[in-house]
């Protein structure tokens, strides 16, 4: 699918699944998300007064486990429902617009930290990277996951969840919902054909971050990634 076709699938997608967002990513992720999303956090090391850049918040989860930490966050996503539904959820949240990750409407050397959960499999690695880079400071830091495909042992057990499991939700949800339907169907075939966790190391590398890091999260199922940008831009 070329990004045009990705762009529209997810607004679809999370257009539909913005009011029952919250308690699916629990059900559908087996509860695994908040593990991730603790991770993500405590790698980052946030301290206060930073400003964060979550890209592709959705309805603002992450920001509930960086409250308290005295950081200033903004929240970018392309759907316009999943932030309207986190404005009215999370009134606390930083400041949340609609926008692409790929054309991110801030200026360079912006932010301290960018966050992401779940953005890479619906963009250009590359086109990607290069914002990050640009509305990085000198010397911040990037760390982002998303879903991958689990090698080894736990293949089959991750194929028969994603493309079993998910694909019998998606026909029982189907008697509910459209939306659900759509969803559970569609997410299994974005997952399968993304490689976004081949490029990366090389790509954030290429647009000069350092210390890149990568870590297999529940077998493979989710990995993350992070890297440093050079504290002299290239
Ligand atoms: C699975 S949700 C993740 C939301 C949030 N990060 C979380 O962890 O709960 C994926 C989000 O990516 C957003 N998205 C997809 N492509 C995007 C893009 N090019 N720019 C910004 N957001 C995008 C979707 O609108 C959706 O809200």
């Amino acid at each position: 699918m070329n990004r045009g076709g990705l762009q529209t699938t997810a607004q679809h997608l999370f257009h539909g699944l913005a009011p029952s967002y919250d308690s699916v990513l629990d059900y559908a992720t087996l509860y695994q998300d908040r593990y991730w999303k603790r991770f993500l956090i405590e790698e980052a090391d946030l301290e206060k007064g930073l400003r964060v850049l979550d890209l592709a918040c959705g309805t603002g989860v992450l920001e509930d486990y960086i409250e308290g930490r005295g950081c200033e966050v903004v929240g970018l996503d392309l759907t316009e429902r999943m932030i309207r539904i986190g404005k009215e959820r999370r009134l606390r949240a930083g400041s949340l617009v609609v926008a692409d990750a790929e054309r991110i409407p801030f200026g360079d050397e912006t932010f301290d930290v960018v966050l992401s959960c779940y953005l890479p499999k619906y963009c250009r690695t590359g086109g990607l990277a290069s914002e990050v880079q640009r509305v990085l400071k000198p010397g911040g830091r990037v760390l982002l996951y998303d879903f991958t495909r689990p090698r080894g042992f736990l293949a089959p057990f991750h194929a028969f969840y994603v493309y079993g499991v998910l694909k019998i939700l998606g026909a029982v949800a189907g008697h509910i919902s459209r939306e659900l339907e759509f969803t559970f169907k569609e997410l299994p075939e974005i997952i399968r054909r993304s490689t976004w966790d081949q490029t990366m190391p090389e790509v954030l590398q290429g647009r000069g971050f350092g210390q890149v890091g990568k870590k297999v999260l529940s077998g493979g199922v989710v990995t993350a990634f992070w890297g440093t940008k050079s504290p002299a831009s290239p």
